[in-house]
């Protein structure tokens, strides 16, 4: 690798595609952004042209094939992950895709390992790890401030439910939104989960009994090291977007996360009252900043992501238990652990 900044094709410039292309931009260190491709009509054209990006195209075979990428960002939909990985291996280009990597389990394997042997970078979207308060409460765990964590508990609420077209491919509340709280529940208690029971309900929003998903779900787990814990996840939080959790510990607790947007409280005869996160772009702004920039400076070091592949296919691992255990009413158990 010559050029001195690392040469990025960014890949899917739908909702979450855009913002991560214009961090890159203006908030990652060593990056450059030398090509934009989306197959919806004009899409690419107009955010090269509003980006100042060089070079943009309907067609992803373009990204890999170019020899001026050093790196693609996917941020595609879930479906199309896969393919695209197993072509950047086969290209020798490192990647940064969006979470999940797949919806199915084995291809999740066969992607890890593709990765493996490519010996590329691949760094998987799981960006709780780099919000800072989440980051905090690991280097305070690792310093023992509350003892032995013993239990994570999770929220995550969506302010309301995506629409039909997005549920359908979605994989469902587990896949979709408490893999989030798998992951860092895994990274901050430092163990492996071995075991969940996963249960769910429609309770707002019919249309979800069509494609057997809920719109409301809570998942227990248990750790191989004795730990354990429980995530909800809801696609009714009409007050915003709400993710918190708790870490109990040996010796004290650890809360991370809070409603309020920002730090202004308005006041008026009617009494008081604050702001709420309105979106996850605004809750993880610094996480999506800083995911990135990990990310080109492991391009650059060759030094291997905090949250890999393996990771991915882990969480889905444990996503999808939960979701058979809602339904078969059964806790699954994770043999011989949760790993590959
Ligand atoms: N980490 C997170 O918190 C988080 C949040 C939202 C979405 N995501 C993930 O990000 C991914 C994208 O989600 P989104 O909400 O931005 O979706 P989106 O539908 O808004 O955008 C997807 C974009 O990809 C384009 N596209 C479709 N097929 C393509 C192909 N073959 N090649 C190139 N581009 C293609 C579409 O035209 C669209 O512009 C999903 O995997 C999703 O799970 C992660």
């Amino acid at each position: 690798m010559t050029a001195a900044r690392i040469q990025c094709a960014v890949l899917g410039l739908g909702r979450l595609g855009y913002y991560h292309a214009k961090n890159l931009l203006t908030e990652v260190r060593g990056a450059a952004i030398v090509q934009v491709i989306d197959p919806l009509p004009g899409r690419a054209k107009d955010v090269a042209q509003t980006f100042g990006v060089a070079s943009y195209s309907d067609d992803v075979l373009d990204a890999f094939s170019n020899p001026a990428v050093d790196a693609v960002v996917i941020v595609t939909p879930t479906r199309t992950h896969a393919e695209m990985i197993k072509l950047a291996a086969s290209y020798g280009k490192d990647v940064f895709v969006e979470k999940p990597l797949t919806l199915q389990l084995e291809e999740s394997i066969d992607v890890t390992k593709a990765v493996e042997e490519a010996g590329i970078i691949c760094q998987v979207g799981f960006m709780r790890r780099f919000d800072p308060a989440y980051a905090d409460a690991k280097r305070r765990i690792a310093a023992g401030e509350i003892g032995k964590p013993l239990y994570y508990k999770g929220f995550t609420r969506d302010a309301g439910a995506p629409p039909p077209e997005f549920i359908k491919d979605s994989g469902g509340l587990f896949v979709d939104c408490s893999i989030h709280d798998y992951d860092i529940a895994r990274y901050l208690i430092g163990a492996e989960i071995t075991a969940i029971s996963g249960h769910g309900r429609v309770l707002k929003y019919p249309f979800m009994e069509a494609y057997g998903d809920v719109d409301h779900a809570l998942s227990y787990f248990e750790f191989d090291n004795g730990a354990a814990g429980d995530a909800e996840a809801s696609r009714n939080s009409p007050y915003g977007y709400d993710i918190r959790a708790e870490i109990i510990g040996s010796e004290g607790s650890l809360f991370i996360g809070e409603l309020r947007d920002k730090s202004l409280t308005i006041l008026n005869a009617t009494g008081s009252r604050y702001e709420i996160i309105p979106d996850f772009q605004t809750r993880f702004h610094d996480a999506y900043r800083l995911e990135l920039q990990h990310f080109i400076d492991c391009v650059r070091s060759r030094n291997t992501p905090i949250v890999t592949a393996e990771d991915a296919t882990i969480n889905l691992k444990i996503a999808l238990a939960a979701t058979e255990s809602m339904r078969s009413g059964k806790k699954v158990v994770l043999q011989p652990q949760a790993s590959l």
